[in-house]
């Protein structure tokens, strides 16, 4: 069973992981979605504690981290950068070493990606990547998991992305790529996604089958697409830019006239937080709430089905 042999791995690339280890745990989350809603006993990291920096603002990830953590026995606590200033008050490899003398596991949403890393480098126990400025691995397996959930497969299924080329979309260029799925991803030309994350999405392509395609047209994007894709045109971090974004991406909406060329049978996914009437109108929202919430809700089993498997 190629998920036992994670245990004590980090979870901080997607890349790091096989098609097989994703696609096994996107069902390990469901199967764990199933298990909490029938009250199942899921005490599988009993006296296990989790650490959680944040150095941005979280709902979801808290949350979802936090009491998921709870449901499989295990003690979680929050840490935000003013009460430990990771970096500066004291080394991020000092940090890390007197981290793991306390905690199982340990979750960091930070600006550098390369925080992380070195961070890992220094720890002994399990990092998690709960969104860096490259990436946020922790979401998108809610998203093929919600995917999975409405499809039933991966298989001939065309993903699309409209917007920003984030975070988000560096992780669900290979996401996409892990699970064999074709993705398209519409963005203005300089707004496009991490080269190098490109690149590596490529590569695993190349192995599963999957096309990717990067364009600036948001029609050609979504075009018989089954999953339109958005986050926000601002990411945390790049507030001085909000109106000069605004105005670059107001073509990029995701609305009910961009929806009409994607497949009949399409959903629309959002990672949240949205902001209505900017990348996506309340009215197309709204006709797509009950997959956007299912996708928030699928963060905690997605994450749980990680902790499991690397914490245990
Ligand atoms: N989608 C997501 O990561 O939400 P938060 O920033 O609220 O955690
Ligand atoms: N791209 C967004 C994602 C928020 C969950 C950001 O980094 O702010």
């Amino acid at each position: 069973m190629s998920l036992a042999e994670l245990k004590g791995k980090d979870f901080i690339n997607l890349e790091d992981f096989t098609s097989k280890q994703i696609l096994e745990l996107v069902d390990l989350g469901i199967k764990l979605k199933k298990k909490t809603k029938n009250n199942k006993d899921l005490n599988l990291l009993k006296g296990k504690n989790l650490v959680m920096y944040f150095a941005k603002p979280s709902l979801r990830t808290r949350l979802s981290f936090e009491i998921g953590a709870k449901k499989l026995g295990a003690n979680a606590v929050v840490i935000k950068q003013e009460e430990i200033i990771l970096g500066a008050r004291e080394s991020i490899e000092d940090t890390a070493r007197v981290i793991s003398q306390y905690a199982d596991a340990v979750t960091l949403r930070t600006f550098k990606h390369e925080d992380v890393e070195l961070f890992a480098k220094y720890a002994s126990i399990p990092v998690v990547n709960a969104l860096t400025d490259l990436s946020h691995p922790c979401q998108i397996m809610a998203d093929l998991m919600t995917i999975k959930e409405t499809f039933g497969t991966f298989k001939g299924l065309k993903f699309s992305y409209v917007g920003d080329g984030n975070n988000v979309t560096n992780s669900l260029l290979k996401g996409a790529a892990l699970v064999g799925a074709d993705i398209s991803v519409g963005c203005p030309n300089d707004y496009k996604p991490n080269e190098n994350q490109i690149k590596i999405a490529q590569s695993i392509a190349e192995k599963t089958g999957s096309k990717i395609q990067i364009i600036d047209s948001p029609y050609e994007a979504v075009k018989n697409a089954h999953v339109i894709y958005g986050d926000v045109w601002t990411s945390m971090g790049q507030e001085a830019e909000y109106e000069q974004r605004k105005e670059i991406f107001k073509g990029y909406q995701i609305n009910d006239g961009l929806c009409a060329n994607a497949d009949k049978n399409h959903i629309v996914l959002h990672c949240l937080p949205a902001h209505k009437s900017e990348e996506i109108t309340g009215e197309t929202f709204e006709k797509n709430a009950k997959h956007i919430f299912n996708q928030a809700q699928n963060r905690m089993y997605a994450q749980m089905a990680i902790l499991a498997t690397i914490m245990a």
